[in-house]
């Protein structure tokens, strides 16, 4: 090549850079954190400081002038939250913005199956992408620690375990659109009542063992990019700028390079805010629902009051460019990530993944004499009573509530399955919530009655007589005190007069299906007395769908309990302990909430304290059987650094296929310290065809063996005799086999 040639192609090279001289920070092919660095040193101190609070309701600044877009965020983790206005709770009314209502979370972790956590993220980041959201503020893995707690339906369950390998799945398939989960509410928002004065006292061991590993996952293992912190108090100091949870241990121990944002009204100071790990304050003077100061956005505790105390020379910007950076990150992951797709919203794929979750989340409880599924109909007559047969479930429940495209009653899919099959009639049995509007939302229904209760259930016992099937569909309705968000339940109990229906259907007719629509246990006194009880979830736009796909047998149940279902209040551990739901302070509005049962949550409690449940962690049935064979272990003894296979046969003794989730739970025989009897350390969930046989194994390591050990402050495996369980439930263990870890 001569001269002339190797200038011109120098020169070729020179100006392409020059012509592509594109900000490194603009450059999507750039690594990120070059990215981060680039833009920072661009901006000046008060566009850091316009970044790291809300402009408007749900969204924050980007820099106008460097061209990088503001973040929005969305509710909630079960869909895509209608548009509100800049700067009130207000519905905004645009006609663009009706969603797909996913199942709750409850039900999600009700599938113990992890494929459809990923499909379940990625459908919802579709939908969030699609309308141009930055970060979803969902999933939440609060530990299940009271059946009062009024958001339990948001959350996956009473074990960390279970929480932490549900969650995962669902981050990952959510990020893949470019849209950041905001794993929440971190942490130890474990009840609604006094949430933003709640201050909890929890040793260090129950804290690493029970209520961190599922966050703790999500951030590790999910690679979650954001954060919520809670309202509540630790230590007494608020979680959405607590030193110890969010410096200490998220960002220190955990590694954590995403944003911390506040809940709607979680910030409560300046100084705590910009020391104790705050990246991003929203929703100040709002209570996170209906209230709120106007357009106090430039007095935000991290905006005017922050600026100044830098002018003044109070404090230096080092907080604020870790601020700046984390938040500049999750705008390069989100907003400006180019391959995060363009989403999609209200598609068929959309419905058949919440139809198909929210089915495969069912959990039958009972089916005496096999009387589900659903069949020698012969044009019979089958009965459906209840309110939650025709009450719209997808609006309610404060924060998480929905527009939705359409929204499939269970009424409505019983009858459409068994068209041709059965004359379905309906009674309404008893009267609970009418009101119509939620959140500004309206579902249009008008659920008005005039009979009184007497009279509802008089006629809905007429109608069950002659009734080949009867299917009462009740339980809660996201209404306050009935699983919503900012309240608690007052008792165990069904509300409305439901047990009074129910046992007056039971008297007249044996073939009574009991479908109990809510987030968290009830107490169920007529358990005994009713054919077959299903615990169906807050299940979405495919409610109907999914309901009706099981009690036909379209769908084979194979759903489990992600929480116990208690005989009574008071056999919780909590409860037990009387520690719920604290004491108020005499001097302020505090209150402490002392976690006296320490690590023994849930079924950790009904089994190590040999206390019975109505039904059991883990517990679901099927319309096929499944015999498990002997647990066996590839060695007798587990080396400190090495790991233990078991293997588990189990084969579909049944005539259908189906799907058993095998559960294996770890009991520490002989232990320095209190542990609960068991806990869970491996779950998978398999589908047999009729006769097929698969071996099912799990792989545990010393670390799967170790509690925390609060002084030494670190994870102890004991060497010792162990023993491992192979079970369909945690009350209904099939095999073991000992080892010893040396
Ligand atoms: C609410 C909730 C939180 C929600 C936020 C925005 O109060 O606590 O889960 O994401 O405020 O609505």
């Amino acid at each position: 090549m001569n001269v002339r040639n190797i200038l011109m192609s120098a020169a070729m090279a020179v100006s392409t850079a020059a012509i592509a001289g594109t900000p490194v920070y603009l450059d999507s092919s750039a690594p990120l954190e070059k990215r981060v660095e680039d833009a920072l040193s661009r901006m000046t101190t008060h566009e850091k400081i316009r970044i790291i609070h809300a402009q408007s309701k749900f969204s924050s600044a980007g820099v106008p002038r460097l061209g990088i877009p503001e973040l929005w965020c969305t509710d909630g983790p079960h869909g895509v939250r209608p548009e509100v206005f800049w700067d009130k709770w207000k519905q905004a009314g645009w006609t663009n913005d009706s969603c797909v209502a996913f199942p709750a979370l409850t039900c999600l972790a009700a599938t113990w199956d992890k494929d459809l956590s990923h499909l379940y993220g990625k459908s919802l980041g579709e939908e969030a992408r699609f309308r141009g959201k930055d970060v979803l503020l969902g999933p939440g893995v609060n530990i299940y620690r009271t059946p009062l707690n009024g958001r339990n339906f948001e959350y996956m369950g009473e074990d960390p375990y279970l929480a932490g390998k549900m969650v995962v799945p669902y981050i990952q398939g959510l990020q893949k659109n470019g849209v950041a989960a905001c794993v929440k509410h971190f942490a130890l928002n474990n009840n609604e009542v006094n949430r933003h004065y709640t201050n909890v006292k929890v040793d260090d061991r129950t804290l690493y063992e029970i209520y961190l590993p599922a966050f703790k996952a999500a951030v590790n293992e999910g690679g979650a990019w954001s954060i919520m912190g809670a309202y509540c108090l630790y230590q007494d100091k608020h979680l959405c700028h607590n030193p110890r949870m969010l410096n200490d241990i998220l960002k220190g121990e955990w590694g954590f390079d995403g944003a911390v944002i506040s809940d709607w009204g979680g910030t409560h100071n300046t100084g705590e805010a910009v020391t104790n790990g705050l990246d991003l304050e929203m929703g100040s003077w709002t209570n996170g629902l209906h209230a709120g100061a106007s357009n106090a956005y430039d007095n935000y505790y991290m905006a005017k009051p922050y600026e100044d105390m830098i002018a003044a020379g109070k404090i230096g910007t080092k907080e604020l460019d870790d601020k700046a950076r984390r938040i500049l990150r999750l705008i390069f992951r989100t907003a400006m990530n180019n391959e995060g797709g363009f989403g999609s919203m209200n598609s068929e794929e959309h419905y058949a993944a919440a139809r198909r979750i929210g089915a495969d989340g069912i959990v039958l409880l009972k089916n005496r004499k096999n009387l589900l599924p659903l069949r020698n109909l012969a044009n019979g007559k089958v009965l459906v009573v209840g309110e939650n047969a025709i009450k719209m479930m997808t609006v309610g429940g404060g924060s998480s509530s929905l527009k939705v495209q359409r929204e499939v009653l269970p009424l409505d899919g019983i009858t459409a399955a068994l068209a041709g099959k059965a004359r379905v009639e309906y009674q309404r049995g008893y009267v609970g919530d009418v009101s119509g509007e939620y959140n500004g939302v309206t579902t249009g229904q008008n659920l008005a009655e005039s009979r009184p209760a007497e009279k509802l259930i008089a006629d809905a016992v007429a109608a069950a007589k002659d009734a080949d099937y009867v299917i009462f569909v009740g339980g809660l309705n996201k209404q306050s005190g009935q699983d919503c968000e900012d309240s608690d339940r007052k008792g165990l109990g069904l509300p409305y007069g439901q047990d009074d229906v129910i046992s007056a259907l039971a008297a007249v007719n044996p073939n009574l299906i009991v479908v109990n629509v809510s987030g968290n246990a009830v107490a169920m006194p007529w358990a005994d007395k009713v054919g077959a009880i299903v615990q169906a979830w807050f299940l979405g736009s495919e409610a109907g769908n999914s309901i009706a796909d099981v009690l036909t047998g379209k769908v084979n149940p194979s759903g489990k309990l992600p929480f116990t279902f208690p005989r009574r209040l008071e056999d919780v551990g909590a409860h037990a302990m009387g520690a719920y739901p604290g004491t108020k302070r005499a001097d302020s509005d505090i209150w402490d909430l002392s976690y006296d049962e320490g690590v023994l949550v849930g079924y950790r409690w009904f089994d190590t304290k040999k206390v019975k449940p109505l039904f059991a962690f883990g517990h679901g049935l099927s319309y096929t059987t499944f015999e498990y064979g002997k647990i066996t272990a590839d060695s007798k003894d587990m080396t400190a650094d090495g790991k233990m296979t078991f293997t588990v046969p189990v084969t579909n003794t049944g005539s259908i296929a189906g799907a058993e989730v095998v559960q294996l739970y770890i009991t520490d025989n002989k232990a320095s310290v209190m542990r609960p009897a068991k806990e869970l350390k491996g779950f998978d969930k398999v589908f047999l065809q009729p006769g097929e046989t698969k071996n099912v194994t799990f792989s545990v390591s010393p670390e799967d063996l170790a509690y925390f050990d609060a002084d030494k402050h670190e994870w102890i495996a004991e060497p010792g005799k162990f023993t491992a369980h192979a079970a369909a439930a945690s009350d209904d263990i099939r095999s073991s086999v000992s080892f010893t870890l040396k």
